[in-house]
């Protein structure tokens, strides 16, 4: 399949789950209120549907053909969606706690409404959620995404800690990646592989893949922090160094610092966050030219590879084999796009 086809495939796959939440939105949501308005601006505002789109694709890769265990369409669809919800409501939460004004090209919930709004509305997705996972996936499912979720809550944890002290361990970092990032991703695969009523083999096999890919997808987040375009991004460019976190870019550059440039950056994260954002310019340019930039692209490159390598022993015998062939091209296809995506 042609790079473009794959695009369209992905492409017309999110509308499809888009209405799936519009549906489920109407049924979940009983009062009349600011929620409703909260919730689709947090939900429909250009969200690239990554972790949904996991989950069918890991169904479909490793589910064979009538395995009776196997959960219907629409409760695969109900399963998915839980993680756009659980994703959206960590991003709700996330700009508060990072103090952000901007994402996907319009102000934060927390800006066009208040905090009050942005924490409200994540507990109400996160309750629909959990709601959705054990409903339509069962225990396994419910499982999962609760190590997933108290891993996210404990590595905002580490990762406040780590700002705080100013860490510039490449293991703390991406434990953090790990646990804020890679482990819903990993969840949204693996609960693909239960939904589908495949093996541990298969389990641990998609597990692998969507930790990796999250892991990726992380770093080329923190990279686009710096170096991307807010018009395309729709983030604003600069929130990591504002907010004194220790991300891949920063680590790379103080340990390829000459010594008075270490200090100046030491330096740098010992002023006020205001003040802080003033020298983003200087900075990013010392990073590029220190080759930061590529090296966290290679370090993103090898991750996608390690991934992706574990996913072709993944199809089970009886597997549909165009489906199964299908799904699988589209998993590349996803981890080539997390390399070189701009927003
Ligand atoms: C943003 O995730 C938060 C990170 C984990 C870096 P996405 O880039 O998947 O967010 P949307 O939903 O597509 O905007
Ligand atoms: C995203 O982390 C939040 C979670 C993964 C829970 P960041 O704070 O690094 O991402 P952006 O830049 O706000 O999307
Ligand atoms: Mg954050
Ligand atoms: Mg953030």
């Amino acid at each position: 399949m042609k790079p473009a086809e794959l695009k369209k495939r992905l492409a017309a796959e999110a509308t499809r789950l888009d209405r799936v939440m519009r549906d489920d939105l109407t049924t979940a949501i009983k009062a009349d209120s600011t929620l409703a308005a909260v919730l689709d601006h947090a939900l429909f505002a250009g969200g690239k549907r990554i972790r949904p789109l996991l989950t069918i694709l890991a169904a479909q890769l490793t589910g064979s053909a009538d395995n009776p265990e196997a959960l219907p369409p629409a409760q695969l669809d109900r399963l998915a969606i839980a993680f756009e919800y659980l994703h959206a409501a960590s991003l709700l939460h996330d700009d508060v706690i990072d103090h952000a004004r901007l994402r996907r090209g319009r102000e934060t919930v927390n800006t066009r409404w208040a905090n009050e709004h942005a924490i409200l509305a994540g507990d109400f997705l996160h309750a629909r959620a959990m709601l959705l996972a054990g409903t339509a996936g069962g225990i396994h499912s419910l499982e999962l995404i609760g190590i997933a979720t108290q891993a996210m809550v404990e590595s905002e944890f580490i990762q406040m800690e780590a700002a705080a002290r100013a860490d510039d361990q490449e293991e703390t970092y991406f434990k953090v990646l790990a646990g804020k990032t890679a482990a819903l991703i990993a969840a949204a695969c693996e609960c693909g592989v239960v939904a589908a009523g495949g093996t541990p083999a298969q389990r641990q096999a998609l597990h692998t893949y969507g930790a990796n890919l999250g892991l990726a997808f992380q770093i080329i987040d923190d990279l686009l922090d710096y170096q991307g375009e807010p018009t395309a991004t729709g983030k604003a460019v600069g929130n990591d160094l504002q907010e004194g976190k220790m991300s891949l870019p920063m680590i790379y550059a103080l340990e390829r610092a000459a010594p008075a440039q270490r200090d100046w950056l030491r330096e740098i994260l010992t002023i006020s966050p205001a003040e802080r954002l003033g020298h983003l310019a200087a900075v990013t340019l010392k990073m590029a030219e220190s080759g930061v930039f590529t090296a966290c692209r290679n370090r993103a490159e090898e991750l996608i590879k390690t991934g992706f390598a574990g996913l072709t022993g993944c199809l089970p015998p009886a597997a549909p084999a165009q489906k199964a062939a299908e799904a699988l091209a589209l998993l590349g296809a996803l981890g080539r796009y997390v390399l070189t995506r701009k927003r």
